[in-house]
């Protein structure tokens, strides 16, 4: 099977596709996917150089296996002697090891039931980036009807998911994007858009029950300035850089909140069957649409995350494998 190593950490151009054995469970609750699509995530760009402490199993000097890719969207071909409720044959969509390649496995508590109305590519484009949304509005910000967010990022991977989920948690939503994004945010429900190059929401004197952040592009000061009394800011991400120094950031601001304000909360999202089902019905009942930006062929993954490095992805790339 053809998939896509990393030779050593470092970056886009230490991978090479190869070809590989067939991938082997590490337990028997895992099954094993013919990938059809997958899409790119920050999370596949910090595992090409992961610092560290958080090499843990994947080889401290070097990667041990080097399969890269966690999205994806496919078919069962086999499955542990544990697994349940999951059988050769079937759909699923969720995380698994290897998703840049023909063949990846997944863990049986990470994969679901894809919706009947998505397209693989529209399945693979959900796992990471419509699970972060949720989590994060559901579960770490209470998102309710009648509730003013704002989704600082909104025309990203995560974005694109957060602002369709508040509004189908009942929430006015706002975001902040680019000139080009602002008609494609509208569309997907948010009732004010800020365009970032002219104007700063912090200074609108709009004010806000959350703030969804994935970009850290304003001092707590001016998140204050935005949020009502009691307000929350959910830390997702930190747009570009290293995951060291973004986590540096994010912990440095997590302290300093508890000094200056405002209340402030930094989560790391993960992804779980019971979420993917949650998320499955709002795509299948169209509250919650993908946003796919561009597709790349197996062969062109490196070109795939060279834009998304970029930063100014629009939705989800999507690789067809
Ligand atoms: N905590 C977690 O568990 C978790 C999970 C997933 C992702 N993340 C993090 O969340 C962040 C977003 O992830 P993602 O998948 O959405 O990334 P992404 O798809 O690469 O985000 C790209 C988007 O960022 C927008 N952007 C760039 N500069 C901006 C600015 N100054 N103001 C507002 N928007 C700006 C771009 O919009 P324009 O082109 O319009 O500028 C583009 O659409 C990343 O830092 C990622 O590491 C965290």
């Amino acid at each position: 099977m053809r998939a896509w190593i990393l030779r050593r950490y470092g970056s886009v151009d230490d991978l090479e596709l190869r070809d590989v054995p067939m991938p082997t469970f590490r337990d028997e609750h895992e099954l094993l996917v013919r990938v059809r699509h997958s899409s790119v995530n920050p999370a596949d760009r910090h595992n090409l150089r992961p610092p560290v402490f958080l090499r843990g199993g994947q080889g401290f000097l070097r990667p041990k296996e080097g399969r890269i890719g966690l999205d994806l969207a496919g078919r069962v071909e086999g499955v542990g002697t544990a697994v349940r409720g999951i059988q050769v044959g079937d759909e699923v969509f969720g995380v698994g090891r290897g998703a840049f390649g023909e063949f990846a496995v997944a863990d049986e508590t990470q994969v679901a039931t894809p919706p009947a109305r998505l397209s693989s590519e529209q399945a693979a484009a959900v796992p990471i980036a419509a699970t972060t949304a949720l989590q994060a509005l559901r579960d770490h910000a209470n998102v309710g009807p009648g509730q003013r967010v704002l989704v600082n990022g909104a025309a990203g991977g995560v974005g694109t998911f957060a602002v369709q989920i508040a509004r189908a948690l009942g929430a006015e939503v706002s975001a902040v994007c680019s000139t080009r994004n602002v008609a494609l945010v509208q569309s997907l429900g948010a009732i004010r858009v800020f365009d970032y190059t002219r104007e700063d929401f912090t200074r609108s004197g709009e004010r806000y029950d959350v703030i969804l952040d994935m970009q850290v592009n304003h001092s707590l000061r001016a998140f204050r300035r935005a949020l009502k009394p009691g307000g929350l800011l959910l830390v997702v991400g930190a747009g570009q850089g290293s995951i060291t120094r973004i986590l540096l950031g994010l912990i440095g601001r997590t302290i300093a909140s508890k000094f200056v304000g405002p209340r402030t909360k930094f989560f790391i999202a993960k992804v779980r069957r019971d979420d993917l089902v949650v998320l499955a019905e709002m795509l299948q009942d169209g509250r919650v649409t993908p946003v796919i930006d561009h597709r790349y062929p197996l062969d062109h993954v490196p070109d795939a995350l060279r834009e998304l490095i970029g930063g100014h992805a629009r939705g989800k790339i999507v690789v067809t494998v």
